[in-house]
């Protein structure tokens, strides 16, 4: 789905803007720093409601599809909440060796049988393309959730949401980005989303996981400054934003490969000495050793809380594609 649909008379409650209403989420090259404006109001207004009362109606009757072909946590039960907590329902698929799929259906069937029962589909599959592919095949609006290493566009969303709450500003600030940035989806979306602000760039991370020279270009002309170093140490103390990542195991054909990177970074209390006192530490989760659990107390750790924020982006965005926000 790609065009948006207009009506005159629209029913009670709906609210329909055309950058958003019935159209598919698949990258974060599609919005522009009016739309995030825009994402970003309406999803700190859902964290006012969720506080102020919990769950509303603004999407009953709605029904999600959340259709996962890749293990998740969060993104796979923010959307489950979101939906909730706006009062629609959802048709969970998370484990797709129960579904049709195991019997050989294609996922453009896959996606047809799912949207002819539900207002909206939620997509995570490992296969880059695959998202853009459902998208082609459905009339109904399709977000992709994690594409392969491709991208995941809600989670920068979240990501900018996250920094933006804690920060109260992206302009003007170092973001630091660590890890596995070959394969990680969540540091290619981001990378591409902050080009919308005023920021700097630095990449650390083992040489064979080193960001795509194509999305440093990418990222180049759009005129961010970007800086590639396998050392922390010499970008910590002028970052205000370190986002670590997990090294991906099972992006790696050659196990040796991963052994010999897989413990390169590890943020432990003593690292956070050397950060300034006004840094916020992300980092999409799951996490397997590269953050020590002793960092979970420094009022600088902000994973824990993104997570959250993730819901009121996740029903924010729910709310405009189906035309309520
Ligand atoms: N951040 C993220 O995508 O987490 P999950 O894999 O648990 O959904």
């Amino acid at each position: 789905m790609t065009t948006a649909r207009t009506t005159e008379h629209l029913p009670f409650g709906e609210k329909r803007d055309p950058r958003f209403f019935g159209r598919d989420i698949l990258s974060v090259s599609q919005f522009d720093r009016s739309d995030l404006d825009t994402i970003f109001a309406v999803a700190h207004e859902m964290r006012g409601m969720v506080e102020r009362i919990g769950t509303f109606d603004l999407l009953k009757g709605k029904v999600l599809t959340n259709l996962f072909y890749e293990p998740s946590t969060r993104t796979s039960s923010s959307f489950v909440a979101a939906i909730e907590r706006l009062g629609g329902s959802v048709i969970q698929i998370n484990n797709v060796t129960y579904s049709s799929v195991s019997k050989g259906e294609s996922l453009p069937d896959t996606i047809k049988t799912l949207e002819s029962y539900s207002d909206a589909i939620v997509i995570r599959h490992p296969e880059k393309g695959s998202a853009a592919e459902a998208a082609a095949a459905a009339a109904k609006p399709v977000i992709n959730a994690g594409d392969g290493p491709g991208e995941h566009p809600t989670q920068a969303l979240l990501d900018a949401f996250t920094i933006l709450e804690e920060m109260g500003t992206l302009d003007g600030l170092t973001v630091t980005m660590l890890g596995d940035l070959k394969y990680g989806r969540t540091v290619h979306s981001l990378a591409k989303l902050l080009t919308l602000f005023d920021v700097k760039i630095n990449y650390v991370s083992p040489e064979i996981l080193k960001m795509p020279a194509e999305l440093v270009a990418e990222v180049g002309a759009a005129g961010i400054t970007q800086l590639e170093t396998p050392d922390l140490d010499a970008v910590l103390p002028n970052t205000d934003i370190l986002y670590v990542t997990r090294i991906q195991k099972e992006r790696f054909e050659n196990v040796d490969e991963y052994d010999q990177v897989k413990d390169s970074y590890v943020i432990t209390a003593e690292t956070m000495t050397r950060a300034k006192e006004q840094m916020a530490v992300l980092h999409p989760l799951p996490r397997v050793g590269e953050i020590a659990r002793e960092v979970d107390d420094d009022p600088r750790a902000a994973y824990f809380r993104q997570m959250e924020y993730g819901m009121y982006v996740r029903m924010a965005l729910l709310a405009l594609v189906l035309g309520r926000a």
